[in-house]
């Protein structure tokens, strides 16, 4: 028997357009059992049927559509769409680059099958099973990718229990070395999303003659990258593990003279010697700090605070790199938090967000996560 999600007639247009989230707001009701392994159908409230999706019957998002239209997708769509998804990063040369060997093989609903996420780490993957329909089809998941390479397979599941807690993850990143905790760990493992913009920085350090403040350093990823191109770097972060981490990738790339970290909280007083400035970049990258729209204001508010104690440490001609990784606080959020904390010399030159390997599907706007917004600071 086909479970069926019955739309309320008040639910709003629903297709495409509207993205692959049926909230449960927009339900009026589910007939059929609750199995996550199946395809249920999504109907309006004439019972039209409308597409196909994955069904979490209690969570707030009931239904994630991955097939418009009254017809089921063919048998086989979903180990078709994982191999694609593997496919399409061999297609943007990021498995074919021997100097960056970490980065996203499967983006969830931007890959078109949503609550799956798989980072690869050299060898290694990391698979993270979101919702009870992809966990439903994890044996499946991992015949096929351990049929690609021979490497370890970390699973990110509810239940999942560490296998090894002191387990690393190394690999490349534009031709630097980098270690991370395995699962359990911030993400699963690093901030890939971020690539790009850290060879970016690191170049805009160069022009700014450096120095660079990395607030949310991690595993030092934006410091390293500074560090390499020339110029020194300081990388801030509370998780004293992270840090440890932070320290070894300098280490291992022979940077310790360039380099030096500090354990303290962002949105705290900022008041260690080392974080006096004059810097030529700073990089604030804070975790996230709103979850919904309500918590928006509070996020902007923390964030103003933060920036207005760090502005005048940033040099003329040099460069602020203000990172949102919630979906609910945007671009113009981030402008928000600029002019709060003060800023009228501050003009936005780069507005970035993920790379190739995070794709959005149209329609998915919560899909589009990242944004970074560089500002460069003008004499006024
Ligand atoms: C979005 S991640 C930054 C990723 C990093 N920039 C990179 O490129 O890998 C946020 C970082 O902020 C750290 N963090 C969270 N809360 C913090 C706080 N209150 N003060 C300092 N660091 C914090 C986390 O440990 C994490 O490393």
């Amino acid at each position: 028997m086909t479970t069926r999600v019955a739309l309320r007639r008040d639910a709003g247009r629903i297709g495409p357009e509207s993205g692959p989230w049926i909230r449960q707001r927009q339900v009026a009701k589910i007939w059929g059992p609750p199995d996550p392994a199946s395809l249920a159908q999504l109907v309006d409230h004439r019972d039209v049927v409308l597409g196909w999706g994955l069904l979490a019957p209690d969570a707030d998002i009931p239904l994630r559509v991955v097939h418009w239209g009254a017809t089921p997708p063919a048998e086989g769509w979903f180990e078709r769409r994982l191999a694609a998804a593997l496919a399409a990063r061999a297609e943007l040369g990021l498995a074919t680059d021997p100097g960056t060997t970490a980065y996203r093989e499967v983006n969830s609903e931007g890959d078109g099958l949503p609550g799956l996420v798989v980072d690869r780490y050299g060898d290694d993957r990391v698979v993270q099973l979101g919702t009870p329909a992809v966990a439903a089809r994890r044996a499946a998941i991992l015949e096929l990718l351990r049929s690609r390479t021979p490497g370890r397979v970390f699973v990110i599941a509810d239940e999942a229990a560490p296998e090894d807690p002191a387990a690393t993850l190394e690999f490349q990143e534009h031709g630097l070395w980098f270690s991370c905790p395995a699962p359990p760990a911030q993400k699963t493992g690093a901030y890939l999303d971020q690539r790009d913009n850290r060879r970016l920085a690191a170049q805009l350090a160069v022009r700014a003659a450096g120095p660079m403040l990395d607030l949310g350093c991690h595993v030092g990823g934006f410091v390293v990258h500074a560090a390499a191109a020339g110029v020194s770097a300081i990388g801030l972060d509370q998780s004293a593990r992270a840090l440890e981490f932070a320290r070894r990738n300098a280490a291992r790339n022979d940077l310790t003279d360039r380099t030096a970290f500090v354990q303290a909280d962002m949105f705290g007083a900022l008041d260690h010697p080392d974080l006096a400035g004059p810097f030529g970049v700073i990089v604030f990258d804070p975790p996230r700090i709103a979850t919904g729209s309500q918590g928006r204001e509070r996020a902007v508010g923390a964030m103003a605070r933060s920036l207005g104690r760090l502005l005048p440490r940033l040099r003329p001609g040099g460069f602020l790199l203000a990172c949102s990784c919630s979906h609910h606080v945007g671009r113009s959020d981030l402008d928000a938090a600029l002019l709060a904390a003060g800023a009228r010399d501050l003009a936005r030159v780069h507005a970035l967000g993920p790379g190739p390997d995070h794709p959005v599907w149209p329609g998915h706007a919560e899909g589009e996560y990242l944004r970074v917004n560089v500002y460069q600071r003008r004499d006024v």
